[in-house]
């Protein structure tokens, strides 16, 4: 007999648990390292665009696609996808990709986040007080991820305690389940990040015009840098490109985690203004407040030029390296970076859990397995998957993860997922399931955005990402030599997570089939 499905206990709850999978470290990091590599104000025009064409309409794709699997007791996409369209066989394979999606960011994004555990705590302790120039933080940075032994770090001893504390604490949120550990852990976790960041908000304000020798690297010019727009990069296909797959990280979509959430939800429950909602919070953390923290106090400390070579040399220089650096410079350094590092660990935990989710659903949702025993098969495989991403970060591993999960995949299952609720589902179908329990009606004009504007948006994005991009992807033209191996064994590292899932599939349907045809 299959256990009754968990739910959220409360509206609030699954909006606030939407918004923390949304508000992560794309929100603090990879937003700010994206916006300045890209030229400031031009990034922003591409990107405001790409959240009203692609994240808003998929964000409520996926809230009402989940809550209808969820209905039929799925809550991950092969068996959503298979609840739309029951005659079709094939239409579930479609829907290994939200699982897998999810299962590949986890890997590293657990990863990157037990580094802001570990900043905190060093923050707190003073093991990078004394530095005051970027080539020693860098290099306090590299010997703590193991790339270099120097004279902070001798191994990787640090970073993988860090790692194992902070995979623990999310297997333990997951053990709880969904009311009552995912729902109790945003709860606190989301106005305590929100906190932290008003706290640096206001401190970074203040901070005026510190350098005596450049006036004109003050606050105001730094807030510019990223609100004058600049209309000369529309032409440029890069920076849509990276405009639209920052939207769909940082809102969570396009990946199959939404669509786990929904499906907590039951038939009446809106899910209009709660996508609106959860949407809403994500970019006020990320432009307002992702936006206003590191890019200004960069800009003050550094200036446009140097700070535009910083994130382009690497996501997280800004985040890990120059920020340390900047709040070094003012009274109560350790209480500042405590609160920088700590409100990245809390932005990190809600996102992560999220994408735990997924598969432990698909443990319990196709083959019965209880939840404590679906958490516990889920961290003795993940913890053995995030190896190579914690051992090889030097040799490309995370950036390849990185690369296929966190934006191939999340264009290419964006695309299957507007494809089949608009076209296949039917857009007056969809549209009516979108309303059902609405608290909102959205705009017409939303009908025909959903049915032509994203699909071809979308279609547009991968066959200008395809032109431009396959001949070096597949001869790994960006990688050095030493790490083509590395690279390489990690595409078929994926490419067998990706068939034992699909073969899990099938193995699932087969059985319920079984069922069905026992005789009681
Ligand atoms: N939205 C998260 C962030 O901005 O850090 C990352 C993320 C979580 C991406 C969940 C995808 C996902 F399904």
């Amino acid at each position: 007999m299959p256990a009754v499905r968990d739910s959220w206990g409360s509206r609030l709850a699954i909006i606030m648990a939407v918004a923390g999978s949304a508000i992560g470290l794309g929100n603090f990091l990879r937003f700010p390292a994206k916006a300045v590599a890209n030229g400031g104000g031009a990034f922003m025009i591409p990107y405001l665009v790409s959240l009203l064409l692609l994240g808003l309409p998929l964000m409520w794709i996926e809230w009402t696609l989940g809550r209808y699997g969820g209905g039929f007791e799925h809550g991950t996409a092969p068996g959503i996808f298979h609840s739309l369209v029951r005659k079709n066989r094939f239409i579930k394979y479609f829907g290994v990709i939200g699982i897998f999606g999810p299962l590949v960011i986890f890997i590293y994004y657990t990863f990157i986040e037990s580094w802001t555990l570990a900043y905190s705590f060093f923050a707190l302790s003073g093991h990078y007080a004394a530095l005051a120039d970027q080539a020693s933080m860098q290099s306090f940075l590299r010997g703590f991820q193991g790339l270099e032994r120097n004279t902070f770090f001798q191994s990787l001893g640090w970073a993988y305690v860090f790692f194992s504390i902070t995979f623990l604490l999310n297997i333990g949120v997951l053990f709880y389940g969904i009311r009552g550990g995912i729902a109790r852990l945003c709860n606190w976790a989301m106005p305590a990040l929100f906190i932290c960041a008003l706290i640096l908000l206001i401190r970074v304000v203040m901070l005026g015009a510190p350098m005596a020798a450049h006036p004109d690297w003050n606050i105001l010019n730094g807030f510019g840098f990223l609100w004058n727009p600049d209309f000369s990069a529309l032409t440029k296909a890069k920076v849509w490109l990276e405009a639209a797959g920052q939207i769909f990280f940082t809102l969570s979509v396009g990946i199959g985690v939404i669509l786990t959430y929904a499906s907590y939800l039951s038939k009446g429950d809106d899910v209009v203004l709660s996508g609106l909602s959860a949407a809403s919070t994500n970019e006020i953390a990320e432009v307002i407040l992702g936006g206003s923290i590191i890019i200004p106090a960069a800009f003050v400390f550094f200036g446009p030029t140097d700070m535009q070579a910083i994130a382009e040399s690497g996501t997280f220089n800004l985040g890990f390296v120059t920020m340390p650096l900047v709040l070094n410079h003012l009274p109560w350094a350790a209480f500042f970076g405590f609160c920088w590092f700590f409100l990245l660990f809390l932005a990190g935990i809600t996102s992560s859990v999220s994408l735990a989710q997924p598969c432990v659903a698909f443990m319990e949702d196709e083959f019965d397995i209880n939840r404590q025993k679906a958490v516990a098969i889920f961290s003795v495989v993940a913890f053995v998957l995030c190896q190579p991403a914690v051992f090889f970060l030097g040799q490309g591993v995370v950036d390849e993860l990185d690369f296929w999960g966190g934006t191939v995949f999340l264009v290419v299952f964006a695309t299957i997922e507007t494809v089949m609720f608009a076209w296949v589902f039917g857009i007056e179908k969809a549209w009516d399931e979108i309303h059902q329990g609405a608290a909102l009606r959205i705009p017409r004009f939303y009908k025909w955005v959903i049915k032509y504007v994203t699909p071809l948006f979308l279609f547009f994005i991968l066959g200008m990402w395809l032109w431009q991009e396959w001949i070096p992807v597949i001869f790994m033209k960006h990688v050095s030599a030493a790490s083509r191996p590395y690279v390489l064994c990690t595409r078929i590292g994926l490419a067998l997570i990706f068939i034992i899932l699909a073969v899990l599939v099938k193995l699932a349907w087969r059985r319920k089939r079984r069922l069905r045809e026992e005789p009681l």
